[in-house]
């Protein structure tokens, strides 16, 4: 199963005076169980990108596929393609508006036409699945800390048990111990679930320890899409787009151009720490 991109384009405000081509020539295939970082700078059209996967907005040229159905055939269920892949937007925290937290997270599957003790037992097995404490389900939402929010957030899509779950920039304005919870949390569902996953984010460090393939976006195209390694290979020419590699890489790069025998492709501290530790490790004491 997957879901396929040819060429896709899309222009913001066609014909008008304010016409904006945010993506250009997108070609993906995104396999079943797959751990996607997308990154860009700000403006790269990540956010558009995301947004025609469940069909939210329609490409101005060009076809996507999910299970090998055309998604813009006249009798597609985009209804049904909403719920498979759930989208937890920029900021979700802005959608929740239930008295409780439970009740928030109940929504989305109600909405599926699910029956309230069904949505009720999805609702228990999302919360848990995003790490909120029992105590809390009957609170409301608007209490929360931000990191809390934005996990009642990613529960209300999960309760709908989509194939596909699509984050955009869900960290954004969390603190860095926030950050880490939610990549956490995100990457444990991934291991235990093999749930597809889509991560979008301004900073590659922050997905490197996660993801297995990064697609980089510019200007409304994509320039890289591999390895997360071999992406920071070129460490350089994503400094030219407004991009930085993981601080290891370059810390690797200029033990390197220094004279010492490092392997210069690696992109993790724990990696970086096994291969300075395998150069020195005759002559450290540990
Ligand atoms: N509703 C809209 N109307 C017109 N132009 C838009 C709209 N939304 C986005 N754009 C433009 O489309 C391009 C891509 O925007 P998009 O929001 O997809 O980028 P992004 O990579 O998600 O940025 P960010 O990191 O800031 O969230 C930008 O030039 C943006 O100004
Ligand atoms: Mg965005």
């Amino acid at each position: 199963m997957s879901m396929i991109l040819n060429n896709v384009n899309y222009v913001y405000g066609t014909g008008t005076a304010y016409e904006v081509q945010a993506l250009t020539n997108i070609n993906l295939k995104i396999q079943d169980g797959e751990f996607i970082g997308i990154i860009g700078h700000t403006g790269s059209g990540k956010s558009t990108l995301i947004q025609h996967l469940n069909g939210l907005i329609k490409a101005t040229s060009g076809g996507i596929y999910y299970n090998g159905e055309d998604i813009y055939d006249d009798d597609y269920d985009l209804r049904q393609l909403r719920s498979k892949v759930g989208l937890v937007f920029q900021y979700p925290e802005h959608q929740l508006f239930e008295t409780t937290i439970f009740d928030d997270v109940c929504f989305g599957p109600m909405n599926q036409g699910l029956s309230k003790n069904e949505a009720g037992l999805r609702a228990f097995e999302a919360l848990k699945n995003v790490g909120m404490p029992e105590s809390l389900y009957y609170q409301s939402p608007f209490d929360l800390s931000g990191g809390q929010k934005r996990r009642v957030a990613i529960a209300g899509v999960l309760a709908m048990k989509p194939e596909m779950l699509v984050l955009d920039e869900p960290t954004a304005g969390l603190d860095p111990k926030g950050r880490d919870e939610i990549f956490e949390q995100i990457a444990q569902m991934h291991e235990e679930n093999h749930m597809t996953i889509i991560l979008v984010s301004h900073s590659m460090e922050d997905v490197a320890n996660y993801v297995r393939r990064m697609i980089v976006m510019n200007q409304g195209r994509i320039v890289y899409d591999d390895v997360p390694v071999k992406v920071f290979g070129y460490c350089r020419e994503l400094e030219a787009i407004g991009l930085a590699a993981p601080q290891v890489t370059y810390l690797m790069q200029e033990m390197r151009e220094a004279g010492f025998a490092v392997r210069t492709d690696v992109a993790t501290v724990a990696d970086a720490k096994k291969e300075i530790l395998r150069l020195f490790g005759s002559r450290v004491s540990r």
